[in-house]
């Protein structure tokens, strides 16, 4: 199959030019002015639009057995939304809990992706338990292709790590060179937390914040970067949301350990008040870490412009407002952590980031792919616009005008956190190594197209 895409305004980190873009057998093969084609290549005209190399979702989850549910996507419905929406690869957290077989869960994840997913996609690996067997299953694993771990710090009785497995899931990320991603909050505070605030009749969603203040998350970055600076691990803080923990993990960084921040779109653009909303609406917003104060955004797009914080993720865990965000009705502590996003990051980071003159455009295609791609071992196949790098790319019309709604977006689940926010521009078509799989912004491809992306140890 080959594909001409005419004329467009080619978009990476670095660099903003006009050309064509010639891709055959999966692979951009040329890249000039008035490129021939043969007759019978399909040809896009990109005038007036960017080509961008496909984002990359560095965090999300799809499949997720959590708090007593499962998240609401399957592979079919959110490989849709992500291209749609731009995103090209996604990178799926497995969640082991504690007391499980790390391979088996591997498997499971596997499973559920495997001829379904129509963007292509990878996995990090999440490490919950530390012992013999565990240990020889994680050295297959990386060696397999999965070269990135993830580890929790809270969430109790569940996928919480503790602190003699953390130390000996570093070590092992160090010797095999593998980074490890990780959610930073300190589990014992926010149980307790949790607890004082529920006996003293405190149960409504806008307490989700109360419970796990931003000391908790910059508590838990000061307790990973610590562990890291031991051993010399590679470490990659997870939807940070706060200047406190952007503070722990660059005080981290000066005294030299290796450390990457991630923040996500929500928070942003979204602040606490969403989950103070009556009617338990309040719940929608209900995430970990939460919604946090409107002081927080600035700090997070001033880390994303100068390089302190590498990417923007969704962190998408999609539970329905009806039958599963009420479950904890009557307790905030019950109720599914988590919101969906993924179909919308692109669109409100190019609305609020980029014609909201927070970041330039090649910031945008760095925060948004490249970073991914560099720090998780798939640049330069994915994460830019070269020759012989996969054909994924996002013809985004900056004129298109329009709004998110639950109504309209190919999502499973049954609302959306940013329900009738306009947004200006969205991709028209987008293609996965080299086919079109969007088209006037309608998904046309072929579901099960996606691939497992095999990942070498970065070594960094
Ligand atoms: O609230 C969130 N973030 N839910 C998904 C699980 C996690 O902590 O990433
Ligand atoms: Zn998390
Ligand atoms: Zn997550």
């Amino acid at each position: 199959m080959s594909l001409m895409i005419r004329n467009g305004e080619v978009v990476t980190a670095s660099d903003r030019y006009q050309a064509d873009l010639w891709c055959e057998n999966e692979t951009i093969t040329a890249i000039g002015r008035q490129l021939k084609a043969p007759p019978d290549a399909e040809v896009i005209d990109a005038s007036g639009k960017y080509v961008f190399p496909g984002f990359i979702d560095p965090h999300v989850h799809i499949y997720l057995p959590f708090m007593g549910t499962f998240a609401k996507d399957t592979h079919e419905t959110a490989s849709r939304a992500a291209l749609v929406g731009g995103t090209t690869t996604m990178i799926e957290m497995v969640c082991p809990a504690n007391n499980e077989d790390h391979a088996k869960v591997l498997d499971t994840w596997k499973s559920k992706a495997e001829g379904q997913s129509a963007c292509d996609y990878t996995f990090h690996m999440g490490v919950s338990r530390y012992d013999q067997q565990t240990e020889s299953q994680l050295r297959e694993i990386v060696a397999s292709g999965i070269s990135s771990f993830k580890i929790f710090l809270a969430y109790k009785g569940a996928f919480e790590i503790d602190d003699a497995s953390l130390f000996h899931t570093l070590n092992l990320a160090k010797e095999l060179g593998v980074i490890v991603t990780a959610h930073c909050e300190n589990g014992t505070l926010v149980a307790e937390l949790q607890r004082a605030l529920l006996a003293q009749g405190c149960t409504g969603p806008e307490y989700q914040d109360t419970s796990r203040p931003p000391r908790v998350e910059a508590e838990g970055v000061h307790h990973l970067t610590t562990f890291a600076e031991l051993t010399g691990a590679h470490i990659y803080i997870v939807h940070t949301s706060c200047e406190e923990a952007l503070s722990a993990a660059l005080r981290a960084r000066s005294r030299g350990v290796n450390v990457w921040v991630e923040t996500l779109i929500q928070f942003l653009l979204l602040d606490k008040s969403y989950t103070e909303q009556p009617n338990f609406e309040g719940s929608k917003f209900v995430m970990s870490p939460p919604l946090r104060d409107r002081r927080n955004q600035p700090v997070l797009w001033n880390g994303l412009r100068n390089g302190m914080v590498s990417t923007v993720a969704t962190d998408h865990a999609p539970f329905d407002f009806v039958g599963q965000k009420d479950m904890g009705q009557d307790n905030f502590s019950l109720i599914p952590n988590g919101i969906p996003s993924l179909e919308d990051r692109i669109n409100l980071l190019f609305t609020h980031g980029v014609v909201g003159e927070q970041i330039s455009l090649n910031q945008m295609v760095d925060v948004g792919s490249t970073q991914a791609a560099k720090l998780f071992g798939l640049f330069p196949r994915k994460g830019t616009i070269q020759i012989g790098a996969d054909a994924d790319l996002v013809i985004f019309d900056p004129n298109y005008r329009g709004s998110i709604s639950a109504r309209t977006h190919q999502l499973a689940v049954d609302y959306s956190a940013f329900e009738g926010w306009s947004i200006q521009g969205r991709p028209s078509a987008v293609t996965v190594r080299g086919e079109v799989q969007v088209r006037e912004g309608k998904f046309v491809g072929s579901q099960g197209k996606g691939r497992l992306l095999k990942r070498e140890p970065n070594h960094f």
